[in-house]
């Protein structure tokens, strides 16, 4: 079994925070999304993974995976020029994948409980397909499957405008080499990719066993903002241990699950977790509520803030309370108190300002 990362694309829901990182390195409790992903792969005890990249995120993958060992894998980049579809990218990796059955996971999905079970049953049954569902609310931004009376897949459609269920597909799949003469069937769709929905219908019309697994635990899609304050906050909650490394000074307090990494200084301040503190992080006289993360080598200092993520390297100051919040790397958010009544911004592309 070999296992396919989709890792490509141009990430444009993400931007501006995609500007200058791949949207699958985005941190969810300060590790990248496609560190989770390799953690489950290797989990599962697959070895040899290919991982599709794009022109726009090749650099930033390599830089982050490099040659697997981390993992004790071995990688494989496979470069997709344009984002034609996930299809298309399996196309893309017919040389890397040969004739053997493969695992292919979305490289900003994140699924509870890993994969090995999934492996274990595609292993033990031998279908053509084996795909997870999940019931959700908003049915126009995923495919949808439909079951027939005896639970079998009768039909998937991708984001349909007229769902004829509530089932979305996950973004893992398993998938035997009967794929690969399927995906030769299917026309582009309206929004010009070669979907994996229209591919999974061809298998199931020529008479495929295809199999589905209604997933119990969470599943995250981190395509946009709240989708990735809402995986912080489910990530921290379920995996997060407190772990203090960092120096703590006696006026602070820290309360419950709060990592402090390495290097990381808090003077005066109150943490109440579930928190993450990166390496080298300078909190002072603030207070840091649940549900944060706050990258490396930030500076925090006189504020309060609260289910927010920050990236690296920014510098938070004066701001008395910060929430519901995704700020970029390198990033100042600042209140000047002497005499400017007038907001004073100096903004990237796509930014967003609420005030
Ligand atoms: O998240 C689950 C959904 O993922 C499924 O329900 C949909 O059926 C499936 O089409 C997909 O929908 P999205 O619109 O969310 O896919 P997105 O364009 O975000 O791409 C998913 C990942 O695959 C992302 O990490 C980028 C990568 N990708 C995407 C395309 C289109 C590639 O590597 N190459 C591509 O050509």
């Amino acid at each position: 079994m070999k296992a396919l990362i989709l890792a490509g694309g141009k990430g444009t829901r993400l931007k501006p925070l995609t500007n200058t990182i791949a949207k699958q390195l985005l941190p969810v409790a300060n590790k990248p999304i496609l560190f989770y992903v390799l953690d489950q792969i290797k989990e599962a005890g697959i070895t040899d993974v290919g991982i599709i990249i794009s022109p726009e995120t090749s650099p930033h993958i390599r830089e982050a995976v490099r040659n697997g060992s981390r993992w004790d894998v071995q990688i494989t980049y496979i470069l997709q020029p344009e984002p034609l579809g996930l299809a298309h990218a399996v196309k893309t990796a017919q040389g890397f994948l040969d004739d053997s059955p493969f695992l292919m996971f979305l490289g900003d999905n994140l699924i509870q409980g890993g994969i090995a079970q999934f492996v274990e049953r595609f292993n033990r049954d031998s279908p053509d397909a084996l795909i997870l569902l999940k019931p959700v609310k908003e049915t126009h931004l995923f495919g949808i499957a439909d079951l027939d009376e005896a639970g079998k897949v009768c039909h998937i459609e991708e984001k349909p405008e007229h769902p004829k269920s509530n089932l979305a597909v996950i973004g893992v799949y398993l998938f035997s080499p009967a794929v690969h003469e399927a995906i030769e069937h299917i026309k582009p769709s309206w929004r010009g990719e070669l979907e994996i929905t229209d591919t999974i219908q061809r298998l199931i019309d020529t008479g495929k066993n295809v199999q589905s697994y209604i997933l119990d635990g969470w599943w995250l899609d981190t395509g946009k903002k709240d989708d990735l304050l809402e995986a912080n906050r489910v990530v921290l909650d379920d995996f997060l241990e407190r772990d203090i490394k960092g120096d703590i000074d006696v006026a602070s307090q820290i309360v419950g699950r709060v990592e402090v990494r390495q290097g990381a200084k808090i003077k005066s301040s109150i943490i109440r977790g579930p928190v993450s503190i990166a390496e080298d992080c300078r909190i002072r006289n603030s207070f840091i509520g649940p549900f944060t993360s706050v990258g490396a080598n930030t500076v925090v200092e006189n504020s309060s803030i609260e289910h927010t993520v920050i990236l690296e390297n920014s510098r938070i100051s004066k701001i008395e309370r910060l929430a519901d919040s995704v700020i970029g790397k390198s990033t100042e958010v600042l209140k000047q108190e002497q005499g400017f009544n007038a907001l004073r911004l100096f903004l990237g592309d796509d930014a967003k300002v609420e005030l």
